[in-house]
């Protein structure tokens, strides 16, 4: 048995041979098992596809480039728990193409930012931090709410995301820039909205009603953030399979 060992120890050939063959069972074992379940997220009731004014929010924290500095994953650690809420399910961000999960903490994490403060918080802080933060150090991003949202695309962007498995129907792709319009509209009629996207939060986010800027959207989109499951009744046993 040493003698044999001294062999493959002296022959890098035989060598690396051995190492792939190890590591190829090593692969094996893993992703093997992950053939036979159906799915590696469990499904939980709640999480829907995003609406399509949430979807442009999140189109324009990513353009930001906003994962740069906070995540959107809380580790289910106690300190993390305390501070940020429930640990994020795999589920919550079963939609996401791409995940914003970020590697990188400058600012807080976000995955459960939605709700936490008012829409007038949110305009004052992304115009200028520091007017609610006196101590950050995050930019400003005044123009958001200078510029117009960019909607005429909002039903390609669902198309677009049905490629990636998310289960937008023809009505949503067909009502999505109503939809869009309606969330951000006080006054509108928000049935079909709310039916379609069960919690969406709806009303003017920036302050001005008069425009639909790229403030409303990621306002929008900040307000669901961690919103979706229910967590005062969710129990790990009542994954919906
Ligand atoms: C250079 C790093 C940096 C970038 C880029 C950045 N942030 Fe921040 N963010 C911070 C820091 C630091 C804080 C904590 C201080 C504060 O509240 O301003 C913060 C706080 C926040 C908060 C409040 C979170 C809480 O729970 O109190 C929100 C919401 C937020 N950022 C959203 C955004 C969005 C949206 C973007 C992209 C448009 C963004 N941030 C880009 C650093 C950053």
């Amino acid at each position: 048995m040493i003698f044999n060992h001294k062999i493959i120890e002296k022959n890098a050939a035989i060598m690396t041979v051995c190492i792939l063959i190890t590591v190829a069972i090593g692969g094996l074992v893993e992703v093997l098992p992950l053939f036979t379940i159906e799915s590696t997220i469990e499904k939980v009731k709640g999480v829907r596809p995003y609406s399509p004014l949430e979807l442009a929010g999140r189109n324009i924290y990513i353009r930001e480039g906003c994962y740069n500095c906070h995540s959107q994953q809380i580790r289910p650690f106690r300190d993390e728990v305390e501070r940020y809420g429930h640990y994020s399910l795999a589920a919550e961000s079963m939609y996401d193409h791409p995940f914003q999960w970020g590697s990188k903490r400058t600012g807080p994490d976000l995955a459960r930012v939605g709700g936490k403060y008012s829409n007038n918080w949110h305009v004052l802080h992304m115009i200028n931090p520091r007017d609610v933060v006196p101590e950050s150090i995050m930019p400003g991003y005044p123009f958001m709410a200078e510029r117009d949202l960019d909607m005429d695309n909002a039903a390609d962007h669902l198309t677009a995301l049905t490629y990636t498995g998310v289960p937008y129907t023809e009505e949503m792709i067909a009502e999505a820039q109503a939809d869009l319009l309606a969330q951000a509209d006080p006054d509108a009629d928000w049935d079909g909205l709310l039916a379609r996207y069960p919690k969406a939060v709806v009303g003017d986010f920036d302050g001005d009603p008069t425009r639909l800027t790229e403030l409303d959207a990621l306002i929008a989109y900040m307000q669901m953030l961690g919103t979706l499951v229910d967590f005062t009744q969710y129990q790990p046993e009542d994954l919906v399979q």
